[in-house]
């Protein structure tokens, strides 16, 4: 977010966590949602939509481009009147997608294959961060498209070239440029291919199909067709398993209690961190197992449970790419050195996240080593200190959690960016006990 923010959460100790929450639509089915339906024909009713700064991004881009979109009502429903494949307008100024990686990795695909000029940037932390992983293969396809030199945004297209399909092998395991390229692909000559080094989120796979567009997936490569339609149609956007995160590290490693954690998605791709939290002991039921549309849902009932450390497994880590933030608290209460390899993406999200969760458990007293692609973790004891969340909102809401084990106050510094995927995450967890208090200053 912008350099002027100011929010601190305050999270003192408490003893146990108790209740049951719905946990807020899933952020990458929310972007998705409003991609498609813009680019669809017809009405495309969604429910369950995120209302965070990162999918409002994606919504204000949208309509920028001429898309009539309503809502979020305060049911976080929105309709969107799709202009077709073809349909979208020149925007009449540069699209700001303030921290949103999605956003602007995806766009890039859709804005790839229209006829108009168009320019994208966002706030300083996505302003850093690497873009040449989707102008590379966008390039190859033949489009007129650039980066800032040091290959981050702003990104420029010029439009107007007619895309051709491409093979291509993803050089990293990111739903980001998979997704980028299978939409440029939707407006390329010929089938557009992607081979996938490691499994990754498939939510566009799911989308495109919900949307009657012909996507053939075998093994690890998935291929488009250019020149087909979309249809459109309901999205019920399922819960965050991301978002839900939070509560399931604070449930095992609240001192007691059980929180029941309602509509949780439960798409295969997305549960590496149930993998590794049971690799570690934890003690979780997975009730009431269901479909919200094309994707599966189910509510989790979380024990306090006693961890063990562990070596995470290499083929969970795209699984949970999102989740290790949380993971690593969870490894800070546990018993002995967890190991994490393999890992190096997540040195390139909203913040290096392998050095900001360092910096933060080293202020806190907890041991830890740093490698280039992960970190060890010694479990013990959590102290108390002041942290910053390097402006990212997972690291925010992790070392939150953490004062479920902490001895005493957790300070955590620049917490607005907590708005861009969980704008309720303050209230939920004090519903469910909590101790976090915000100052503004
Ligand atoms: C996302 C993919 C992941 C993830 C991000 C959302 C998506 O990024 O970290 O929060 O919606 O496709 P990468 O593709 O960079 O791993």
């Amino acid at each position: 977010m912008s350099n002027q923010t100011t929010l601190t959460f305050k999270a003192a100790p408490s003893e146990a966590i108790n209740g049951d929450i719905t946990i807020p639509g899933d952020k990458s089915i929310s972007h998705r949602s409003i991609m498609f339906g813009s680019m669809a024909d017809g009405v495309t009713n969604i429910s369950g939509f995120l209302p965070g700064e990162d999918c409002l991004a994606t919504m204000k881009a949208f309509k920028a481009m001429g898309v009539k979109i309503d809502g979020p009502d305060e049911n976080n429903n929105v309709t969107v009147y799709g202009k077709g494949i073809d349909g979208l307008q020149a925007p009449t100024q540069a699209l700001n997608v303030g921290n949103s990686g999605t956003s602007i990795r995806l766009l890039s695909g859709i804005l790839a294959g229209q006829s108009f000029a168009s320019e994208m940037a966002g706030d300083s932390s996505l302003n850093k961060r690497p873009m040449m992983r989707v102008v590379n293969p966008l390039k190859q396809m033949g489009a007129n498209i650039s980066a800032s030199d040091d290959g981050t945004p702003p990104i420029k297209v010029t439009g107007g070239g007619q895309l051709t399909a491409i093979d291509y092998p993803l050089p990293m395991a990111s739903a980001q440029v998979k997704s980028c390229v299978l939409l440029a692909g939707l407006y390329a000559k010929g089938t557009t291919t992607v081979t996938e080094p490691g499994i990754t989120r498939d939510h566009t796979e799911r989308m495109l199909q919900a949307f009657g567009y012909p996507v053939t997936v075998e093994g690890n490569k998935v291929s488009v067709t250019g020149g087909g339609r979309l249809t459109a149609c309901d999205i019920n956007v399922p819960g965050d398993i991301s978002s839900a995160t939070f509560f399931i590290i604070a449930g095992l490693i609240a001192k007691q209690g059980s929180i029941t954690l309602r509509n949780v998605g439960m798409n295969p791709t997305r549960v590496g961190v149930l993998n590794i939290v049971k690799a570690m002991g934890a003690n979780i039921e997975i009730i009431n197992e269901r479909k919200a549309g094309a994707e599966p849902v189910a509510d989790l009932i979380v024990h306090a449970s006693k961890l063990n450390g562990i070596d995470i497994a290499e083929s969970d880590v795209p699984l949970a790419i999102d989740e290790f933030p949380a993971i690593f608290i969870a490894a800070a209460t546990a018993n002995g050195i967890t190991r994490l390899r393999n890992a190096e993406e997540l040195r390139v999200k909203e913040s290096d996240r392998i050095q900001a969760m360092a910096d933060g458990l080293e202020i806190l007293g907890v041991d830890c080593t740093v490698v280039s692609d992960g970190i060890d973790i010694v479990g013990g004891e959590i102290g108390s200190g002041t942290v910053h969340s390097q402006d990212d909102h997972r690291i925010a809401m992790a070392f939150a959690i953490s004062s479920l084990r902490s001895n005493g106050t957790i300070t955590i510094q620049e917490c607005d960016n907590v708005a861009t995927s969980f704008p309720s995450f303050v209230a939920l967890a004090n519903e469910v006990g909590m101790n976090i208090t915000l100052e503004t200053n």
